[in-house]
């Protein structure tokens, strides 16, 4: 679908909250924020129809939205979103990562849902407004950030099942500690050997709504046995790692070789990999991107030719895996220590994200200026 008229880059008004926490208040929240549990005082809103385009761009207080009930995205799903965060560097500003890979992400999740494609400026531009108004909002305590949230929903009232010609753009942003409860430390994972993520053909690759209601049940299977995550096979032989329910896999050799599993269309390209292959190739490292199966984990993780496994995003960083649970065998041992190269990325990425090294990679982009 292509974007009709519209003047760009988008120029947002901006409608202040009445409602707004006081500081103290604020204060309270941000010295223990948890991960999506508090949202800031204001959000973005884009709307969007057929004939207008992308239109009336602004910032406005935090709060529900008005749907109507037979809006398609409450009945078939068409709706997509991103994560980013902004980090508080030392002096007081306000960054955040490579936001136009997020913004082609979305363009191209759009592609996939029939949605309308947000220009890379605009969807920047979109965050950099809510920061004007919400930039108090960005903690300050060491690696916590204030995650934020675009999404993009389809609110026509029609049931017919077509794409839809009304859409809104949304951005709202959420002060966040570790993902995982506990830190950072080592987590066990779940092997769902029912259920697939995505199939030939399908969404896997899109950042979509859709995706993660599909990984809710294999990933409750995963709290069951105690894992943190769900990890995912190819759905067409059941033999390959894909990814888990939110996060990239990254396999470590003796030998410093890393592998990850390929782009075939079924995982997420995640932008934390990206990175993550770039600051491992920056190490000296050989970073292979190919079919990896989960036996070839198994018996090398046995002849002790892989010394660590991590998972890696936006929310989740990077984190340890200890181990693997299937129904019939672990792989890994669930009181293992972090791996030494897992924990030398994260801090390199997490440094260059909190500007504590050099951008030699030219990946931050200031949001308060
Ligand atoms: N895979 C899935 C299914 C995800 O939800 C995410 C999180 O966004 C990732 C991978 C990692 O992507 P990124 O590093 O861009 O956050
Ligand atoms: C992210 O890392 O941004 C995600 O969307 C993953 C989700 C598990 C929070």
């Amino acid at each position: 679908m292509t974007t009709a008229e519209t003047t760009f880059p988008l120029s947002f008004t901006h409608h202040p909250s009445s409602a707004a926490r006081a500081e103290a208040e604020r204060e309270i929240i941000l010295a223990d924020p948890g991960f999506g549990k508090h949202f800031t005082d204001h959000m973005v809103q884009i709307d969007w129809d057929i004939e207008t385009g992308w239109h009336d761009a602004r910032v406005t207080p935090y709060g529900p939205l008005m749907l109507d009930p037979a809006a398609s995205v409450l009945h078939y799903a068409q709706e997509i979103f991103e994560g980013l965060k902004a980090y508080r560097h030392a002096d007081g500003s306000i960054y955040t990562f490579r936001p136009e890979k997020n913004a082609e992400r979305l363009q191209r999740s759009a592609r996939r849902l029939a949605l309308p494609e947000l220009g890379v400026d605009d969807f920047v531009e979109s965050i950099k407004q809510l920061i004007a108004a919400d930039g108090q909002w960005v903690p300050d305590a060491p690696e916590t950030s204030l995650y934020l949230r675009p999404f993009m929903i389809a609110n026509e009232s029609f049931l017919g099942v077509r794409s839809a010609q009304k859409v809104g753009y949304y951005v709202i942003a959420s002060p966040a500690g570790a993902y995982f409860t506990g830190g950072v430390k080592p987590v066990s994972i779940w092997l769902s050997t029912e259920y697939s993520r995505a199939g030939k053909g399908g969404t896997g690759a899109a950042k979509c709504g859709g995706n993660y209601a599909s990984s809710l049940l294999p990933q409750a299977e995963a709290y069951e046995n105690g894992c943190a995550q769900v990890l995912f096979l190819d759905s067409e032989e059941g033999k390959y790692v894909d990814e888990l329910g939110g996060m990239n896999v990254f396999f470590v050799y003796k030998d410093g070789t890393l592998v990850t599993p390929a782009l075939t269309g079924s995982i997420l390209e995640g932008i934390t990999r990206d990175s993550i292959i770039q600051l491992a190739k920056d190490r000296g490292h050989t970073v292979e991107e190919r079919r990896f199966s989960l036996e070839e984990w198994k018996r090398d993780s046995e002849a002790g030719e892989i010394v660590e496994v991590f998972a890696c995003g936006t929310a989740a960083v990077v984190t340890p895996i200890a181990q693997l649970k299937t129904p019939d065998f672990t792989i890994g041992d669930a009181e293992a220590p972090a791996g030494e190269l897992t924990m030398a990325i994260r801090q390199e990425l997490t440094d260059i994200q909190y500007g504590r090294l050099p951008d030699r990679h030219g990946w931050l982009t200031r949001l308060d200026a």
